[in-house]
């Protein structure tokens, strides 16, 4: 039983396909456990086990997390959702401890990525292409004046997701009135351009990058990618090798790019696996593959470039029927 490859996937809400393609790698070599705070998250019944467990928030939470890790004799772990990167990194040890390793970033950078003025900052220190932004709504209105950006700009909430509260901002009456409404808002230039995903996997033993795939964002529905073809420019590629390097990213990552007049700008990072990656998997780019090998203490080999560029994505909906002696319990 020791030897049972058995992984952990946290708040896994929807995302079913994710669930699918880590039994397909594991093909029977161990279990995929999932959990949600929500018995009615479709993707707890694709798992092999599941397991209701408190909210992210609540006392004892990674305390639970810890026992079905050490009861399940779980070798891997990683998370869904944003918020709970940072407990993930913050507690690694103690997942360590118990002979699970979370598939997680650095904690200061994944802070960094949780918010988009820090990782604005991050970006220009390190003279990397990126979005010229403001949290200073008189410093954005006196730039204005100078001359040094000009409206439209796009205004949105400095931690947020899921496309939330996202505005193109046309008059200084518009900032103002959104500044009035909502605090932690941000403002940027407005990109006016194509935007691209990356989806990235950083060795969890050497550190490097061994997989990328660039696609072209062709339609967005409810923040996530609904749409979108596949891209290769070496250009880019070493765009991302160049920022990866020595941040402390780690395992699998979702990068933001948009191309301005031939220009490629970074735009947000999400540490985790995007909305987006059933497109990479499907043109073969195996990340659950390259998480396994990494348990094994394997080191990947660089497979960055391994698709067919062109290739279309188009996201459909699924249902989930739940007879009520099927729900799992607490
Ligand atoms: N500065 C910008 N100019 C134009 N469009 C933007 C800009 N920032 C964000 N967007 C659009 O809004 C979407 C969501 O913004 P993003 O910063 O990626 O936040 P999140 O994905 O966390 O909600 C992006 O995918 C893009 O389509
Ligand atoms: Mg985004």
């Amino acid at each position: 039983m020791s030897d049972d490859l058995n992984i952990l996937i946290l708040s896994c809400g929807t995302r079913n396909k994710i669930v699918q393609y880590f039994k397909k790698e594991l093909n029977g070599r161990g279990l995929v456990i999932a959990t949600d705070c929500s018995y009615l998250a479709p993707a707890l019944y694709e798992a092999d086990e599941q397991y209701i467990v408190p909210k992210m928030n609540d006392e004892g939470y990674l305390d639970e997390i810890l026992s079905i890790c050490k009861n399940n004799n779980i070798k891997a772990v990683f998370s869904l959702i944003d918020p709970e990167l940072s407990l993930l990194a913050k507690h690694k040890q103690s997942f360590i401890d118990i002979g699970t390793v979370p598939i997680v970033s650095e904690l200061d950078v994944i802070e960094i990525c949780f918010d988009k003025y820090k990782m604005f900052e991050f970006l220009v220190q390190n003279g990397l292409p990126t979005v010229n932004s403001y949290i200073d709504k008189e410093q954005f209105f006196s730039d204005v004046e100078a001359g040094v950006i000009d409206y439209p700009v796009f205004v949105k909430p400095i931690k947020g997701s899921s496309s939330n509260n996202i505005n193109k901002v046309s008059t200084k009456e518009e900032v103002e009135f959104l500044f009035s409404r909502f605090d932690n808002l941000m403002i940027q230039e407005f990109m006016d351009g194509i935007e691209y995903g990356a989806d990235v996997y950083i060795d969890m033993i050497s550190s490097e990058p061994v997989a990328i795939f660039i696609k072209e964002k062709v339609k967005m529905r409810a923040g996530e990618t609904d749409k979108s073809i596949s891209f290769k420019d070496e250009e880019l590629v070493e765009l991302i090798k160049k920022f990866i390097k020595g941040t402390g990213l780690k395992g699998i990552i979702d990068v933001d790019i948009f191309k301005v007049n031939g220009e490629y700008y970074i735009s947000e990072v999400n540490p985790r696996f995007g909305g987006g990656y059933p497109h990479a998997y499907e043109s073969g780019v195996n990340v659950p593959e390259l998480i396994i090998n990494n348990i094994y203490e394997n080191v990947n080999d660089n497979v960055i470039g391994h698709y067919e560029e062109g290739v279309s994505m188009m996201k459909f909906n699924e249902v989930k029927i739940l007879d009520p002696k099927e729900i799992a319990s607490t």
